[in-house]
């Protein structure tokens, strides 16, 4: 007797579990277990731990507040066993001292160039707003140093789906102007978890490829 298991060809990745693993201050004290991971950047506030919760469907896993400046570590959340979902620390927040954002971004750009089992970046921004000087300059050195990334528009709840698309496509077509090739976007809302087959997908892709390595 045969028995024959029906499973759909295209079985979408969910995530199944999803855990705190530890906050690092500096690059060197980052897991060493060399797994994959993707990390979340972008402005103070902008929703990074939000979008993280909401890919993980674990509210409070990563720590959220309207208070801007809430992740000062790299926090890493280690899930279904396999990789790593990374919390970085926002960049931009002006009320921080001049001290303080200094060594946040040579936090950051110590984590970014140096961690090799980094395989995206995903840069936040609120959909809301105009190019920023500081998210256009954060783009253009990923670019240069050659980091894959990803743009994933945030808080698209607060404008209505036409609007956040129109602003998204005004925001990537900026762009264009001293880039020939674009990277890809997604529209998300963490409110509601609007963009996270999009998110989810784009990271199983890239988990597959490396495994076909
Ligand atoms: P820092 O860690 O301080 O850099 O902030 P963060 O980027 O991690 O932002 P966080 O996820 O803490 O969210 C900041 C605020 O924005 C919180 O009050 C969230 O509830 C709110 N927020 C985040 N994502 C969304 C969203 O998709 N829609 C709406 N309406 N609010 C959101
Ligand atoms: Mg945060």
């Amino acid at each position: 007797m045969f028995f024959v298991s029906l499973q759909p060809k295209d079985l979408k990745m969910e995530i199944k579990k999803s855990a705190f693993t530890l906050s690092a201050p500096t690059v060197s004290q980052c897991p060493k277990d060399n797994k994959v991971e993707y990390a979340f950047i972008g402005r103070s506030n902008v929703g990074k731990s939000s979008l993280i919760n909401m890919l993980c469907n674990h509210k409070g896993l990563a720590k959220t507040s309207s208070t801007p400046g809430k992740t000062l570590l790299i926090n890493h959340f280690i899930i279904n066993d396999a990789w790593y979902l990374v919390d970085l620390p926002g960049y931009g927040f002006a009320k921080r001292s001049k001290t303080v954002q200094k060594q946040l971004q040579q936090i950051i750009s110590g984590y970014i160039l140096q961690r090799e089992q980094l395989v995206n970046v995903f840069v936040l921004i609120d959909v809301r707003h105009e190019q920023q000087k500081i998210d256009r300059e954060f783009v253009d050195w990923l670019g240069e140093s050659s980091i894959p990334f990803t743009i994933v528009f945030t808080k698209a709840d607060k404008l209505g789906p036409v609007k956040a698309r129109q602003n998204a496509e005004r925001w990537m077509k900026q762009l264009e102007s001293g880039w020939e090739e674009l990277p890809p976007y997604f529209i998300t809302s963490s409110e509601k978890r609007m963009g996270r087959d999009e998110v989810l997908g784009y990271i199983e892709e890239i988990n597959k490829s490396i495994e076909a390595r």
